[in-house]
């Protein structure tokens, strides 16, 4: 199997070497237009290969691309300090409007994986430029698994054992379905109060909050992030090349939303397979039309 990465930044080779510590796939090839970078992350992921899965990384040109069942799509401009997602918008859709033809001529086959932000708005863009190509955003993957990690460490579990989906855009207008949120298979009310643990609504504002500017607070730390979204990324990537039918809150067109938001969705080898509802409650229905009102706004900025 062959994956192929566009853009070896911090979250294009996190991504890459992610993907070869899990051993998801035989092949790896990384794409820059800093062929430089492209170059050095290769040759510095290839070094793990041997002693994780045997994966052969190299770097190349969009013609190398052929034959990938994956495209991951990190190339673009990431948040700097104080910058939004969606103020990427105008710079990220041009790279994408020169980008994905010659991704689609490359790998017409491929699942192609968005991550540059505004995640949502540049999904609708490459589905837009791929007709009849699976495209797929990372979506609130990662913000799925921040609020499943917060959630855990207030209950003192491992975030495996916490489930909770984050809805909408993956940004500032995202929401927590607080009510289908769980902990070692009890909704999450119930395991506090059996574990005798505080739940209010000051946990639950700390937790929103910790989720929502988890990227801001790492960013005005370290410039950028780039371990969780990888991961999201291999996650994803392994979900597709398996088609292991992974429940997973990726972003895809939602025509009852008109335009590509975050819900939790069945992903295998075709790419999403399918979409699931949630039941929500009025509170967080009305969040997740306000988020997707959001999004619409900048999606006829974009002229989509
Ligand atoms: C974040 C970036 C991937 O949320 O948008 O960390």
């Amino acid at each position: 199997m062959k994956v192929g990465v566009v853009g070896a930044g911090f979250v294009g080779s996190t991504a890459a070497y992610a993907l070869v510590l899990r051993g998801v796939c035989s092949e790896l090839v990384l794409v820059d237009r800093d062929e430089d970078r492209a170059q050095a992350e290769a040759e510095d992921i290839a070094h793990a290969a041997p002693v994780s899965h045997g994966t052969r990384v190299w770097h190349g040109e969009h013609s190398e691309l052929a034959g990938a069942q994956v495209v991951i799509l990190t190339a673009g401009a990431n948040q700097k300090p104080g910058e939004s997602r969606l103020d990427l918008l105008e710079k990220n859709a041009d790279i994408f409007r020169e980008l994905v033809p010659q991704i689609t001529r490359a790998a017409p086959d491929a699942v192609l994986l968005v991550t540059s932000n505004p995640v949502d708005l540049l999904t609708d863009l490459a589905t837009q430029l791929a007709p009849g190509q699976p495209v797929i955003g990372s979506g609130t993957v990662l913000d799925s698994a921040r609020f499943r990690h917060l959630m855990a460490q207030h209950a003192g579990v491992d975030g495996t054992h916490a489930h909770g989906y984050v809805l909408g855009e993956h940004g500032d207008s995202e929401v927590l379905a607080w009510s289908s949120a769980m902990v070692a298979g009890m909704p999450v009310a119930d395991f506090m109060q059996a574990q005798n643990l505080p739940w209010n609504d000051e946990v639950r504002t700390e937790i929103d909050r910790g989720t929502r500017h988890a990227a801001a607070s790492i960013i005005e730390g370290k410039r950028a992030t780039y371990y969780g979204i990888g991961a999201a990324l291999a996650r994803i990537t392994e979900a597709v090349l398996r088609d292991r039918r992974a429940v997973l809150t990726v972003s895809a067109p939602t025509p009852e939303y008109g335009v590509s938001l975050s819900l939790p969705r069945i992903v295998g080898r075709q790419g999403v397979l399918s979409t699931l509802h949630p039941k929500l409650t009025g509170d967080e229905q009305q969040k997740l039309e306000q988020s997707a009102g959001v999004l619409r706004g900048f999606k006829q900025q974009l002229g989509l």
